[in-house]
């Protein structure tokens, strides 16, 4: 398997399955998926309700086990028809960031210490982790906010808070489930072009599932899931496998005019 892989990829999947239940109940969720995902590109996820979607998240964010096939994520194999890894709650915590429909913000803590938290659950120290969530809330804007709690911000600055979370820990592999379902169409345009930006910035790759059509051209590649297989994969940006220092001068362009 390893041989087809593609040695840059940050997230490459070779005919990763996924069953749920026995027998009669059986259900295909994911069939045979194959993927290659690259530093800097932003990929949308689509498909019909329960083609599989949130499932292949799962699977690649390490939640929820395959039935099959073979997964490296950010250079290291972590499945091979089985987990390779014993701990992978501290490898979700430092290579992959989850950012939900919902934000789910922790609404006892404000909003830098929702971002504090994970970093402090990957072993930073207090003083680093504050100086760190600062930086992160200032880069997406919400810096103003930092003390305020979940209950005070707008659906727009609780989702920042949470993809300022999702970051805390510089992971290069971003999962986001319907990230601009609560967000009018102008402030999901403003979401999608911060992930545009954070994937370059970061060196990162981002999968984001949505229904949402107003952000189909934010994106460098869709790909199409039809009941657990990916049928199609089409590409919006014509830049869209162009590696990531040609990305970060168009940015540099695009930010510049
Ligand atoms: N834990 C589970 N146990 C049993 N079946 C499941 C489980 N999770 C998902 N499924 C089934 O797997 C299939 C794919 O589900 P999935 O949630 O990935 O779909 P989706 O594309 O995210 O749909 P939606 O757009 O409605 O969120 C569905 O048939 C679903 O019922
Ligand atoms: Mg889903």
């Amino acid at each position: 398997m390893a041989g087809l892989a593609e040695p840059n990829a940050l997230v490459d999947l070779r005919g990763v399955s996924k069953s749920f239940g026995e027998g009669e109940r059986r259900v295909d969720a994911l069939v045979d998926v194959s993927l290659s995902l690259f530093a800097g590109q932003v990929v949308g996820l689509i498909g019909p309700s329960g083609s599989g979607k949130t499932t292949l998240l799962n699977v690649v964010g390490c939640v929820t086990e395959p039935s099959g096939g073979w997964m490296r994520l950010n250079g290291e194999v972590v499945y091979d028809q089985r987990w390779l890894r014993r701990d992978l709650r501290r490898l979700r915590l430092e290579e992959i960031g989850f950012i939900f429909q919902t934000h789910n913000l922790l609404p006892f803590l404000t909003a830098a210490e929702n971002v504090m938290e994970v970093m402090e659950l990957a072993g930073a120290r207090s003083a680093e982790a504050r100086a760190r969530a600062g930086d992160l809330l200032d880069y997406l804007q919400v810096g103003r906010r930092k003390n305020a709690m979940p209950a005070q911000l707008s659906g727009g600055e609780a989702q920042r808070v949470a993809i300022a979370r999702a970051l805390a820990n510089r992971p290069k592999i971003i999962l986001a489930d319907e990230p601009t379902a609560p967000l009018d169409s102008e402030r999901a345009g403003i979401v999608m072009d911060l992930l545009r930006r954070i994937a370059v910035d970061q060196e990162a790759t981002i999968i984001v599932v949505t229904h949402d059509e107003s952000i189909f051209d934010r994106f460098d590649s869709i790909y199409h899931l039809r009941d657990g297989h990916l049928v199609s994969i089409e590409n919006v940006k014509a830049n869209a496998h162009r590696p990531i220092d040609a990305r970060r001068s168009d940015e540099t362009a695009r930010n510049a005019s």
